[in-house]
């Protein structure tokens, strides 16, 4: 191999800007509907065609009805009668079984769709789709447009179908003089307008998504519970009002000129089309002196040409401005959930010997440009428990979601033990990894669910429940709650109750404390809201027991980052990071003795509490 796994893990990271070609696309969700519903879709492709066939040969019975008549010929009547009424016969009966057969394969299809989607998501192993703004959007829109993927292919057929029709009536055209098939020319504008149309709305639709988003966005902090509060006491209430109303009219006033634009260049397309189906019926009748027959023919032909041409561009615009669009979506998700899982290839090792080392390791947040990590080299020790330290923005919470998983590093390394962690696959190094995040989420469940779900295999194991409770001194929260571990959380629920924010930090805490044996602990700064007497209380007991509890045994590393120095000098190891690089590294005593940073900022908040 030629390349080291961290560069692919990295490239990986910032692969699939660019949404994959259209037709490359349609052809991947089709062969997708295939690979689950073989028979429905062939069976609803096949009569979709056969149901247009009939309605294209109504001009020729047409026109030999006309010349059995003129050159009175019985047979020919009979015959052409006999075609009329079988093709009305059979346009009927093929619409209605094809319409069953397309709505079950829809039905299907869509079950189908819908669950590759949310695994795609949820399989996608960073969080970067998460919190860049141009992934935001289109997935915002995949989202929507999920449940009515399953049009595309019913699209895709009709648009066939017509196509077919118009093969036939253009054969049937040319048959009485080549010179009319100018006439499927003189429609060729308003395909154009018709392809290029969709187009430029959706183009002025994404370049307006971020006013759009925006305006929704200042709608619901107007209108709904959790902002309520603030937005009230610092009164923004009629700012944000008119903030939504000019954000939404940054996103309609392109829109819409672009909508009365390409109208208008449409409808000049339809009117050299209708100049020239007079033109051909002029040039049939008197021209050509052709028999009335072939007028009649003409007539029909003409006038079905210029419906089938409407319905075929009009499909063709459906199917690029929003099925094509939301298939290359997904298409897009599928390749970049893809290149998460390409490079993962080792297994997490059973437990830790040496420990997790960075080797100039660096960190620019996808998207954006600063250096949020700077090359960083640090060794993190089997069995410590180390403490970040920095001011706020240093880039302690990015380190930590460095470690998880969350994201890969820009450059550089990281190896547990001796494995890269590029190449450890993603779901598997979290299952061994534990702990609670600064920006913890409130999961609105039963209490001991609402623990439980830290180590969801034993999401019911109540002695595991009550245990995480005690490590993180959980219990005065669930002694408080009316019917303790069986209380639901969250006052929007039957039942359920609101507890204080220190509450639902202690609940996500115990939750973070769930798993017996973690690789690697994570504390962000989940204490903060407690506090500092008893954070202090709580990692003291917390290392004491993981000492004598030989942890040191499985190798685990906790990480703690914290605020405060009176929880952060009882580490092992002890890492200052200063504007996204490392400025020191060490015990306490070593870091007090040097006099540097952390010996500073010791002493100024030691003073604060004398
Ligand atoms: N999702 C993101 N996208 C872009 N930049 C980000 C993102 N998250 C954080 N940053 C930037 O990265 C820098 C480091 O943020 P980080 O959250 O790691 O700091 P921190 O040390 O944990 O701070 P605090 O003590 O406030 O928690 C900040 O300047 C922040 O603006
Ligand atoms: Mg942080």
């Amino acid at each position: 191999m030629t390349s080291s796994p961290e560069k692919e893990g990295g490239r990986a990271a910032r692969k699939g800007d660019d949404l994959p070609p259209a037709l490359r696309s349609m052809w991947r969700l089709c062969k997708l509907a295939y690979r689950h519903e073989p028979r429905l879709m062939l069976a609803a492709f096949v009569l979709s065609q056969l149901s247009a066939l009939p309605d294209a040969l109504l001009a020729l019975w047409l026109m030999l009805l006309g010349k059995g008549v003129l050159d009175n010929r019985p047979g020919l009547v009979y015959a052409a009668a006999v075609g009329l009424g079988v093709s009305a016969a059979a346009t009927w009966f093929l619409r209605t079984v094809s319409t069953r057969v397309q709505r079950r394969f829809r039905d299907k299809v869509t079950i189908a769709l819908e669950s590759h989607v949310a695994r795609l998501q949820a399989s996608v192993a960073t969080i970067a789709h998460h919190e860049r703004p141009e992934y935001l959007d289109r997935l915002a829109m995949l989202r929507n447009q999920v449940f009515v993927l399953d049009h595309m292919y019913m699209s895709l057929f009709s648009t066939l179908g017509w196509i077919l029709r118009l093969g036939v009536t253009i054969g049937l055209l040319a048959s009485i003089h080549p010179a009319l098939l100018l006439l499927a020319v003189f429609a060729v504008p308003t395909v154009l307008t018709a392809t290029w149309r969709p187009a430029i709305e959706r183009s002025a639709q994404e370049r307006g998504a971020p006013a759009n988003r925006l305006a929704r966005h200042l709608f619901t902090t107007a209108t709904t519970a959790p902002p309520g509060k603030e937005v009230r006491v610092i009164g923004i209430g009629n700012r944000l009002v008119t903030e939504r109303r000019k954000a939404w009219e940054r996103w309609y006033g392109p829109v819409s000129a672009s909508r009365i634009g390409s109208a208008v260049w449409h409808a000049l397309a339809w009117a050299v089309f209708g100049g020239a189906y007079v033109g051909a019926v002029v040039f049939v009748s008197s021209g050509l002196g052709a028999p009335a027959s072939d007028v009649l023919l003409v007539l029909a032909a003409g006038s079905r040409l210029s419906a089938y041409i409407g319905a075929t561009v009009g499909e063709i615009g459906f199917l690029r401005g929003f099925w094509m669009d939301g298939s290359r979506r997904l298409a897009w998700l599928e390749d970049y959930a893809a290149s998460f899982v390409t490079s993962a290839d080792m297994p997490v090792p059973a437990q830790m010997r040496q420990g997790i080392r960075l080797e100039h390791v660096s960190f620019t947040y996808p998207g954006t440009s600063r250096l949020v990590l700077d090359d960083l080299t640090l060794s993190l020790p089997a069995g410590a428990v180390v403490a970040l330290v920095g001011e706020n923005g240093a880039g302690k919470t990015t380190l930590v979601k460095l470690l998880a998983k969350l994201y890969e590093p820009t450059s550089g390394t990281i190896l547990v033990d001796d494995t890269p962690l590029a190449r450890v696959h993603a779901d598997r190094w979290r299952s061994r990894l534990a702990g609670a995040f600064q920006d913890f989420f409130r999961f609105e469940l039963r209490a001991r669910h609402t623990i439980g779900v830290g180590d969801v295999v034993r999401l019911d194991d109540e002695s595991a429940v009550v245990t995480a409770v005690e490590r993180a001194g959980a219990n005065d929260v669930v002694a408080g709650l009316k019917a303790g571990l069986e209380t639901q959380l969250g006052p929007t629920w039957p039942g359920g109750v609101e507890v204080s924010f220190g509450q639902w930090q202690k609940l996500a805490l115990a939750r973070g404390f769930m798993r017996d044996e973690p690789l690697l602990l994570v504390l962000d700064e989940p204490t903060a809201a407690l506090d500092a007497e008893t954070e202090h209380g709580l990692f003291e007991r917390y290392a004491a027991a993981a000492r004598r509890h030989g942890d040191g045994a499985a190798g685990r590393i906790t990480i703690l980052v914290s605020h405060r120095f009176s929880t952060v000098r009882m580490a092992d190891l002890i890492v200052v990071l200063d504007g996204a690089r490392l400025v020191e590294i060490g015990t306490h005593d070593e870091l007090m003795s040097k006099g540097g940073q952390y010996s500073e900022l010791y002493g100024i908040q030691a003073a604060a509490y004398r």
